[in-house]
């Protein structure tokens, strides 16, 4: 079984203070997982937690579309890999809804990521009333497609996180059925457009806890996750990387 990736993304939550003793923990507690860790931490606290990572990959929640220039307050590709930042969450639904972030535009920042040498992780995934409508198919493979479409050879070089929307933050989780489902469509698509869909990592996000963390992470299709909440606990995160650890052997 390929190494599974765990991945918190802490969102707009952080401090100084807080971040030093949450990185130190969770730096500590992985130091000899047979899982791959990594935190996708705010923009500014980059730097601080990229001194106090140990063998934890660091992770940006964002990038701009544009290479440099005139576009205050965006922050480009070459700027998370100057301070060594090696995965970026792209088209995360928070950035989808409340920053209107298109298929197309998405497409472009996971462009951008992968010229500059970044991983993207790029988010897919339903709200309820299209799960509802009988859509996630439809929705999940159209927000991929437009990934796939404009990075076409290097589609092999990046990361899924499917994620349904009515599981973000809820407590409601996807059943590891309903996960490793979409998970499946996810890796047919990706092999009608790479003999190398194997080895991309397909991630489930959407309340994934210290509880059902296992069983999600032992589907087929489930090769890790992205962690909301729970990343924020040091002992929850750690609690995750152990399952993901334990199913390497
Ligand atoms: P959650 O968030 O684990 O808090 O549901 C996951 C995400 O949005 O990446």
């Amino acid at each position: 079984m390929k190494k599974k990736l765990i991945a918190g993304n802490w969102k707009m939550n952080g401090s100084l203070a807080a971040n030093d003793a949450l990185v130190r923990a969770v730096a500590a507690g992985v130091a000899d997982a047979a899982a791959e860790v990594a935190v996708c931490v705010p923009a500014p606290y980059l730097a601080q937690v990229a001194a106090l990572r140990g063998t934890v990959a660091l992770g940006a929640q964002d990038l701009s579309a544009h290479e440099s220039g005139a576009y205050t307050g965006e922050v480009s590709a070459g700027m998370l890999r100057d301070l060594g930042v090696h995965y970026v969450i792209v088209g995360h639904s928070e950035r989808r809804q409340y920053h209107a972030e298109s298929d197309e535009l998405v497409a472009r920042k996971a462009q951008r990521a992968l010229a500059a040498g970044l991983v993207p992780i790029v988010c897919v995934g339903e709200t309820l009333a299209q799960r509802e409508a009988g859509e996630t198919e439809l929705v999940v493979k159209r927000q991929l497609a437009a990934v796939i479409h404009l990075n076409g050879h290097c589609i092999s070089e990046i990361v899924v996180a499917y994620e349904p929307v009515w599981a973000i933050g809820t407590g409601r989780t996807a059943t590891p059925e309903q996960a490793q489902a979409v998970h499946a469509v996810l890796r047919a698509q990706l092999q009608a457009a790479t003999p190398r869909a194997d080895r991309v990592k397909l991630l489930y996000g959407g309340s994934m806890n210290a509880a059902n963390a296992a069983e999600l992470l032992a589907q087929p299709d489930i090769d890790g996750g992205l962690i909301g909440g729970a990343s924020l606990k040091a002992p929850d995160f750690l609690t995750i990387v152990a399952a993901a650890s334990a199913l390497a052997v």
